[in-house]
C-alpha cells in the first residue's frame, strides 16, 4: 500500500513537472510535449522524426520546442534561425555531442574535451582539398579489386552491391591494407556487426546502452577488432608524415593510448555511414534519369575512351575534368542530408521574437532547409546543373547547402566524401552496365541522424560492359 502511494506521488510529481515544462514563458518558442512524463512527445516523434518536424514547422512556426526523453529540442527551421546556429558563440557543439560519443564508444567526458580540438584539427588538414590526391591512387586500386568480387554479373539491392565495395575499398586507404579485416571470408562477419551498429547508432547514442543488447554486442565486437587494429598500425607506423594512414595520424595525436579503439572506431563510423548511403543515392539519381545517364556516359568516353571492362586509372586531373559527376554527388547529397545536427545552447539566444533557454540542444534540419524553394528552385528534382552557379574550384558550396554542417564545425571529410563518391561513380559506370529490377525507393522517414536511408530494397541486373 505504502509502495502504491509512493509511486503514484512520484507519478503525480513527474505529470507536475511536465506540465509544468510545458506552461510557455510567453519569450520561448511553442512547445510541442504531452501529459506522458518524460517521454513527452518521443513517442509522435520517433514514429517519423522528418515528416514530423515539417508538420510541426507548418503548424507551430518556423521556431518550436519537442519535449522528449526529458530533453528540449528546439528546431530553427528558417535562415534566420539557420545564421544563429553556425555564428553564435551562445551555443556549443562539443557539449551537443558529447553524451553521444560516450554512449557510442565510450569515450568519457573529459577524454573527450581534451582530444576534440586536436583530433578535429588534424583531421581537418589531412583530408583538405590540397591532400586529396594522396588518396586517388591507392583509393582507385582498392575500389577496381573490390569491385572485381561482384564478378562479371549478378542480381542484387544496389544498397548492398555499393556497401561490399565502398567499405572494404575505403577502409583499406584510410586504415591501411591489411589492418581491417577485408578478406572476403572476415568482411561478412564484420560487414554484418558494422550494419547493425551503424542502423542503431542514432538510438544508441541518445539512450543507456542497456536498452539495445545486439547493438551492444556489435559495439564490444568492434571494439575488440580495434584493439587488434591499432596494436598492428601502431607496429607499423612510419616516420615519414605521407606515408602514414589516418588512423596512424590519429595515434600520433591521441592523448590517452587506451581511447585508441574507441576512437579508431569512431572515425570508421564517421567515414561510412554518411557516404555509402549517397553513393547509392547518386547512383540511383542517374541510374533512373536517361538524359543525365546519357550526359555521364559521354563525359566517361571523352576522358577514358569508350567505356568497357578494363581497369582504367583515374586520376585527380581526370576527376577535375568530370564536374557534372561532382554536381551529381552533390545534388544527391543535398537531397538526402542529414535530417538534423546539434548545437547545445550555452547561454540564452534570441532568435526571431522568442529567447531559447540555456540547456536546449538547438536542432537545424540540412533535410529540410535544402528544400526551400527561394534557394533551390524545383527542390525535390534532381538537377545536378544547379551546381554550375557553386563556386567549387574555390571549395565554396551553393548558399545554404549545409548537409555538412557550417561554420567552425563543418565536417573534415567532406571533400574527401566528395571525391570518393565521384571515384566510385565513375569506376562503377564505365565497368557495368544495368537493368534496375524495382522502382526508385522513397528514403524512409525514420531518421534524423545522418544521410537518409532507402525505404524499399532497389534491385538491379548487372553485368561488365563488352
Ligand atoms: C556525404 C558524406 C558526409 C556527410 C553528409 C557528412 C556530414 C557531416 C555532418 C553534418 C557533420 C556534423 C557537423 C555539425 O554538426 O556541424 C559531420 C561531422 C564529421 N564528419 Fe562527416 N559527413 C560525410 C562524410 C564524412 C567522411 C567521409 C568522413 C571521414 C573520412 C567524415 C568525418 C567526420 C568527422 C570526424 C566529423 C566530426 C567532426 C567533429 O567532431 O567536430 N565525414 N559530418
Amino acid at each position: 500500500m505504502a509502495l502504491a502511494l509512493l509511486l503514484a506521488a512520484i507519478l503525480g510529481l513527474l505529470i507536475v513537472k511536465s506540465v509544468l515544462l510545458q506552461l510557455r514563458n510567453p519569450s520561448s518558442p511553442p512547445c510541442i510535449g504531452s501529459w506522458i512524463p518524460w517521454f513527452g512527445a518521443a513517442f509522435q516523434f520517433g514514429k517519423a522524426p522528418l515528416e514530423f518536424i515539417e508538420q510541426a514547422r507548418s503548424k507551430y512556426g518556423p521556431i518550436f520546442t519537442v519535449l522528449a526523453l526529458g530533453k528540449r529540442f528546439t528546431f530553427v527551421t528558417d535562415e534566420e534561425g539557420a545564421e544563429a546556429f553556425f555564428t553564435s558563440k551562445d551555443l556549443n557543439f562539443e557539449q551537443a555531442v558529447q553524451q553521444a560519443v560516450q554512449n557510442a564508444v565510450s569515450v568519457p567526458a573529459e577524454d573527450f574535451y581534451q582530444n576534440h580540438g586536436n583530433l578535429y584539427t588534424m583531421m581537418k588538414g589531412k583530408m583538405g582539398p590540397s591532400n586529396l590526391h594522396l588518396f586517388v591512387d591507392t583509393l582507385c586500386k582498392e575500389l577496381h579489386e573490390h569491385m572485381g568480387h561482384l564478378g562479371t554479373k549478378g542480381t542484387g539491392d544496389l544498397n548492398d552491391l555499393v556497401r561490399h565495395v565502398m567499405y572494404p575499398a575505403v577502409v583499406n586507404t584510410l586504415f591501411g591494407k591489411g589492418i581491417c579485416p577485408t578478406s572476403r571470408s572476415e568482411i561478412k562477419e564484420f560487414e554484418e556487426h558494422f550494419q547493425k551498429y551503424d542502423e542503431d547508432f542514432e538510438y544508441a547514442s541518445q539512450m543507456p546502452e542497456c536498452f539495445l543488447r545486439n547493438w551492444s554486442k556489435s559495439k564490444k565486437w568492434l571494439l575488440k577488432l580495434f584493439e587488434k587494429v591499432v596494436s598492428d598500425a601502431e607496429k607499423t607506423n612510419p616516420s615519414e608524415t605521407t606515408s602514414k594512414t589516418l588512423l596512424q595520424h590519429l595515434l600520433d595525436n591521441l592523448q590517452g593510448r587506451h581511447l585508441a579503439p574507441s576512437y579508431g572506431l569512431l572515425m570508421l563510423w564517421a567515414s561510412q555511414a554518411n557516404a555509402v548511403p549517397i553513393a547509392f543515392w547518386t547512383l540511383v539519381f542517374i541510374l533512373s534519369n536517361p538524359s543525365i545517364y546519357k550526359k555521364i556516359m559521354e563525359d566517361l568516353a571523352s576522358v577514358f575512351g569508350k567505356a568497357g571492362r578494363d581497369k582504367i586509372e583515374v586520376s585527380g586531373e581526370d576527376l577535375k575534368k568530370l564536374p557534372f559527376i561532382k554536381w551529381c554527388t552533390l545534388e544527391a547529397i543535398r537531397l538526402r542530408s542529414p535530417g538534423a545536427i546539434t548545437k547545445k545552447v550555452v547561454n540564452p539566444i534570441r532568435i526571431q521574437n522568442f529567447t531559447v533557454p540555456a540547456g536546449d540542444m538547438l536542432m537545424l534540419s540540412p533535410y529540410w532547409l535544402h528544400r526551400n524553394p527561394k534557394y533551390f528552385p524545383d527542390p525535390e528534382m534532381f538537377k545536378p546543373d544547379r551546381w554550375k552557379e557553386a563556386n567549387l574550384e574555390k571549395n565554396a558550396f551553393l548558399d545554404s547547402f549545409v548537409a555538412f554542417g557550417g561554420g567552425k564545425h563543418q565536417c573534415p571529410g567532406r571533400w574527401f566524401a566528395i571525391m570518393e563518391i565521384q571515384l566510385f561513380i565513375v569506376l562503377f559506370l564505365y565497368k557495368y552496365e544495368f537493368v534496375l529490377l524495382d522502382s526508385v525507393p522513397k528514403e524512409s522517414p525514420l531518421h534524423l541522424v545522418g544521410t537518409q536511408q532507402p525505404m524499399a530494397p532497389f534491385r538491379v541486373q548487372y553485368k561488365y560492359r563488352e
